[in-house]
């Protein structure tokens, strides 16, 4: 089983942007939790970080063939990225929509997401714990 997780801009400033709101923890630590977590499930994960819609874009479309599953905090791009949504809808992989914040406890602009439509769900919420979730949702998902 194979699963690509992909960052969104800014993401890589975790750890010091808005500690408050999105943790105290760094991308690189969350990475290791992800890492540690596909290795404990028997999955093969690849890790990315891309503050650039197209490079997102690309990311996606070179999931079709190679990965069973994509896992993707979009970042701010969640809430008005068409472009990112035909890519998701477009290659027909099983995509999880992750959040750290409860987008939804936030301001009005957060509420909606114009990618989760299109995903098969979305976890937001509960910080780094989204991407565990979001592995452990995709495996369920694979093995039905
Ligand atoms: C975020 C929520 C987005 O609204 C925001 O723009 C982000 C991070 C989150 O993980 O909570 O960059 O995707």
């Amino acid at each position: 089983m194979k699963i690509r997780v992909i960052h969104g801009p800014n993401l890589n400033l975790l750890g010091t942007r808005e500690p408050s709101i999105y943790g105290a923890d760094s991308l690189q630590d969350i990475n290791l939790r992800i890492d540690h977590h596909a290795r404990s499930l028997g999955i093969h994960v690849q890790i990315d970080q891309y503050n650039c819609e197209g490079d997102i874009i690309d990311a996606i479309h070179a999931c079709k063939d190679t990965f069973d599953a994509i896992v993707i905090n979009p970042g701010a791009y969640t809430h008005y990225s068409i472009a990112i949504r035909d890519a998701v809808a477009g290659i027909g992989i099983p995509t999880i929509e992750v959040h750290l914040s409860n987008i939804h406890a936030r301001e009005e602009f957060r509420r909606t997401s114009v990618i989760a439509p299109v995903c098969a769900g979305q976890i937001s919420g509960f910080g780094d714990d989204v991407y565990i979730l979001g592995l452990n949702a995709a495996k369920l998902l694979l093995e039905k």
